[in-house]
């Protein structure tokens, strides 16, 4: 049994497109958690937030993480924020925690246009505060970083490698 695979970093840095490669390198089933949280509860992720709030999205995503957890040969893409809550990182901790660590500038160019609650609520300069402030804890929740702004093939390499599965 292969291990679980979380993928964990900042929006924008890769962690659905380089999950995808993993899982079909490694031919296992690959999940992103927010489509997971979307189909779970019916709706989509900024309807969630304009209903239960952030708070309410945030018990979503902690049900949602215990679930993914229990998965077998599974790569996960997990949303931005989810490993940011202690108990988040207590739920993937039989998992393989995987830091995508993407400089501030790439993440907000891919996700700057899109209809995410927390992009759509913020400046730019508040996201880069809160890029700052979320690094620490994705490095803290991690086994391993994969650096930079690699490609999702060659992210996938470096995710395999430094897992000791090639
Ligand atoms: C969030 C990131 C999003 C999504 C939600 C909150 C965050 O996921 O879970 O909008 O707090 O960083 P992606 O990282 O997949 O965009």
């Amino acid at each position: 049994m292969q291990r679980t695979i979380v993928l964990c970093g900042f929006m924008g840095c890769g962690k659905s497109t380089v999950g995808r490669v993993l899982a079909r390198r490694l031919g296992c089933d690959f999940i992103d958690m927010d489509s997971y949280i979307e189909a779970r509860a019916g709706r989509i992720i900024p309807q969630i937030f304009s209903e239960d709030g952030e708070e309410g999205f945030r018990e979503l995503e902690h049900r949602a993480a215990r679930e993914l957890a229990a998965k077998e040969n599974t790569v996960v893409a997990s949303g931005g924020g989810a490993l940011l809550f202690a108990r988040n990182v207590q739920a993937f901790s039989p998992c393989a925690v995987v830091f995508l660590d993407v400089p501030f500038e790439v993440c907000y160019r891919r996700i700057r246009d899109s209809s995410r609650p927390l992009v759509r609520q913020n400046s730019r300069e508040a996201m880069l505060a809160l890029y700052e402030r979320r690094r620490p804890l994705y490095l803290r929740a991690a086994s391993l970083r994969v650096a930079g702004e690699l490609a999702p093939e060659a992210a996938a390499d470096a995710v395999l490698s430094g897992l000791g599965l090639r």
